[in-house]
């Protein structure tokens, strides 16, 4: 079946790829020409494990293409999946500016029947909006549905291939038919397709993701208790999720969230329910416990670290998370700025997002990048570690304590053996444990 995917971004590009490696016929469109050579080669822009190879195998067997061609875009196929970003407004909105540009953009230029598809997270009764916003233009007959994305960053390949569920809200047969046709390939292997109305499918996407950042304050919540008291986070976590109906899944006390879904949905969610007159205690308690981790490690630095002045300080992690280059609402943002207005030295290291992370904080005499993390070790008087990348929980730990001018740890993921550190000698600190 043909398909059009707007946007080329994690979303875009995951959802482009996957389907046609599932056998469908996929245009997917771009805004600019900056790095469409890349694509139109099989180099995903961005770091996604599995993204190149999935590319370049459908670029071979065309499948799929690119284009900068909007009108050549939209009238390629009747699905179009919209797929742009949504961040959000100085009040908290979720901005639509990007979904209302591809929606005019559709509505300029269909010649027939489409059933336009938001894949982006856009807020309840969305799809009111876009379609109003198409009738005004054309007569031509079409459909809007709701597609959610659930795909993580670092593993959205698979995910994608492997959904635990595909979401999908739509209010005719026709565009119910149509979807049954996209998504044929997963659920003959059995991937369930729960099909709603609209604003339900709507719904379901904010829904998960702030359980999700609540579930993750949950936990911080319980590990300052872990603290104070002597317990340990760990066991405690392992304890809660070995509960069947709770689960192990992020239950990892630390740093908290971040990325390019989670605050801004939460964030989005509460503006949602204010516009509803409804109350948004657990959603903004969850938004304030995750704003406090930053803090509260910070805080940690400072007590260990005593004048930072002039001192090198080396930072492991980046990326907002492990597996992805994405530095969206990345914790390691706030914490290299507060070091840096502390006068500190500061060493970089992150195996994929050093690039991105350059654009928002660029080189300078206090800020260094290096390509290796034991590089960035040298005369270094702590080391944080911000993101809990697998390279940095197998490190040489006798390696890290001969670099650094004073071994002290602060580790904001609770990535290393406590037990190990302190008998190596370090100072050792980390998260409710
Ligand atoms: N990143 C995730 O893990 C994830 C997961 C699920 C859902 N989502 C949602 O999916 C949406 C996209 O997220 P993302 O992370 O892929 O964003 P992104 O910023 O990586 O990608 C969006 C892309 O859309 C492009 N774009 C904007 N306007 C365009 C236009 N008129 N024509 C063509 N391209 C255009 C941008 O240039 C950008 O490349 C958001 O609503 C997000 O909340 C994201």
């Amino acid at each position: 079946m043909k398909i059009t995917v707007i946007g080329a971004g994690y979303v875009g590009l995951v959802t482009a790829a996957c389907l046609a490696d599932v056998g469908h016929q996929v245009l997917c469109a771009k805004k600019s020409k900056k790095k469409f050579e890349m694509l139109k080669k099989g180099i995903s822009p961005i770091y996604e494990p599995g993204l190149s190879e999935m590319l370049r195998r459908n670029l071979d067997e065309n499948r799929i293409d690119f284009t900068t061609d909007m009108e050549e875009a939209i009238n390629f196929s009747e699905a179009i999946f919209i797929c742009v970003g949504t961040p959000t407004t100085p009040e908290g909105e979720a901005d639509l500016s990007q979904v209302e540009d591809v929606v005019s953009s559709i509505s300029k230029y269909m010649d027939d029947y489409k059933l336009i598809i938001e894949k982006s997270t856009v807020p309840v009764n969305t799809h009111l909006k876009i379609r109003e916003m198409v009738r005004e233009k054309t007569d031509i007959d079409f459909d809007v549905a709701s597609n959610p994305e659930f795909l993580a960053e670092g593993t959205s390949v698979y995910n994608f291939m492997n959904p635990h569920r595909i979401v999908v809200g739509v209010d005719t047969p026709r565009a119910r038919k149509i979807f049954e046709e996209i998504y044929q390939p997963f659920t003959t292997k059995g991937f369930p397709l729960l099909i709603t109305d609209i604003p339900s499918a709507e719904i379901i996407k904010y829904a998960s993701n702030a359980f999700l950042a609540m579930k993750i304050s949950y936990i911080n919540m319980i590990s300052d208790l872990c603290e104070k008291t002597g317990a340990s986070i760990d066991d405690v976590s392992q304890g809660v999720g070995l509960d069947h109906r709770i689960g192990s899944k992020f239950l990892n006390a630390g740093l908290g969230y971040g990325g390019s879904c989670l605050p801004k949905d939460v964030t989005a969610l509460i503006h949602t329910y204010k516009e509803h007159d409804l109350d948004t205690g657990l959603l903004q308690e969850t938004e304030k416990i995750n704003q406090k981790r930053k803090d509260i490690f910070y805080q940690q630095v400072e007590e260990n670290l005593d004048d930072m002045e002039g001192k090198v300080i080396t930072l492991w992690g980046l990326a907002f998370k492990p597996n992805t280059d994405d530095i969206r609402a990345a914790p390691a943002i706030d914490i290299v700025r507060k070091l840096q207005d502390a006068g500190a030295m500061v060493k970089l290291y992150d195996p994929k997002a050093e690039e991105n992370f350059q654009r928002i904080i660029p080189e300078n005499e206090n800020i260094t990048y290096f390509d290796d993390k034991y590089d960035a070790l040298k005369d270094s008087s702590a080391l944080l570690l911000v993101t809990e990348w697998d390279e940095f929980k197998e490190s040489d730990v006798d390696r890290i304590k001969e670099l650094m001018e004073s071994p002290t740890i602060i580790d904001g993921r609770n990535i290393m053996d406590r037990d190990l550190m302190m008998d190596k000698g370090f100072r050792y600190v980390s998260m409710g444990r």
